[in-house]
């Protein structure tokens, strides 16, 4: 299966980006999945949440804007399959500086292609600053689906819609013409509320095929796991949010395959020749000796 990209994004903040990002990836790693988490946020939350220094000069800013090879940035985890491309502040001023770059929206797409390329992961996550700006932008343009990460609260929707507005305007405009929706993740679900309730409702009644059936809990546990640097399996791998994320790890694999089945079938012709090839035809026979 050829590396497949995806950006995990929601312009509001503090909704489960990062922690959907390193717990998904986390549990495909530990399921002998190889994966590369690319930190494209400032706030370096997916750097820290794997147990990684946060080191001035180590992000995708050289990357972006003066042809750093991305690869010569990957670092390894403690945990095996799951490689991590780190941020620190300095990459905000990303957002000032791409924009005045040539191709300034294929920034990203140009730097992953070689890893891409090269096939050895078989899951690119790239984990997005609450934000619209030119970095997620430049995420959004370089890989191939997004994943919306949603909290199970009232501004859900709108901010959906927006988020929804902007894939479509990728590729209507041709900046990214194949960008698709992987999935929409409801996270930080509160079983004892009525509005948790009534938001998951909501959202199946409108993107129904495009929710994932695993809904993430709200558990202390997912929130005290980036403070020791581990993902949720690594940190409590029998807490109710390890569980969760990996019922959803599932659920992403059998999509994933889904996907690959599907577009197998429309790769090969859909219907085998009705008429089978000619035999070839039969010598003619010697023509009989002149008197
Ligand atoms: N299911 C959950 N249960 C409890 N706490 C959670 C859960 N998911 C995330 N959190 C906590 O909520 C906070 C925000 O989560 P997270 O950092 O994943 O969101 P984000 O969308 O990446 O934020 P930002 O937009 O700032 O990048 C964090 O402190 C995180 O530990
Ligand atoms: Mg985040």
């Amino acid at each position: 299966m050829p590396t497949q990209t995806f950006a995990f994004a929601n312009q509001k903040g503090g909704v489960g980006k990062t922690t959907t990002v390193l717990s998904l990836a986390a549990c495909l790693a530990d399921a002998g999945q190889r994966v590369l988490v690319i930190d494209f946020d400032p706030q370096a939350n997916a750097t820290s949440g794997l147990g990684q220094e946060k080191l001035e000069g180590h992000s995708v800013y050289d990357a972006l804007l003066h042809g750093q090879p991305l690869a010569t940035l990957i670092r390894q985890t403690e945990f095996p399959n799951l490689d991590l491309i780190p941020s620190e502040e300095d990459l905000a001023a990303a957002e000032v500086d791409v924009p005045r770059a040539e191709r300034y929206l294929e920034r990203f797409k140009m730097a992953i292609e070689p890893i891409k390329a090269a096939g050895t992961y078989d899951f690119i996550f790239v984990d997005c600053p609450p934000s619209l700006g030119i970095l997620t932008m430049n995420a959004l343009v370089g890989v191939e689906r997004i994943v919306i990460a949603l909290q199970c609260e009232y501004y859900a929707l709108e901010g959906l819609t927006v988020i929804l507005r902007v894939v479509e305007h990728l590729r209507s405009s041709g900046a990214n013409p194949t960008l698709d929706v992987e999935g929409i993740v409801m996270t930080m679900f509160d079983s004892r509320t009525n509005l948790a309730h009534q938001v998951v409702e909501e959202v199946h009644k409108h993107f129904a095929d495009k929710v994932f059936k695993t809904i993430i809990p709200r558990t202390v546990r997912l929130s005290e796991a980036p403070s020791f640097g581990k993902p949720i399996i690594h940190y409590d791998r029998h807490s109710a949010g390890a569980t969760a994320y990996m019922a959803l790890a599932k659920e992403f694999l059998k999509r994933q395959r889904a996907e690959q089945a599907a577009a197998v079938v429309v790769a090969e012709p859909a219907v085998p020749p009705a008429v089978a090839p000619a035999a070839p035809a039969a010598p003619e026979p010697p023509s009989p000796p002149v008197a």
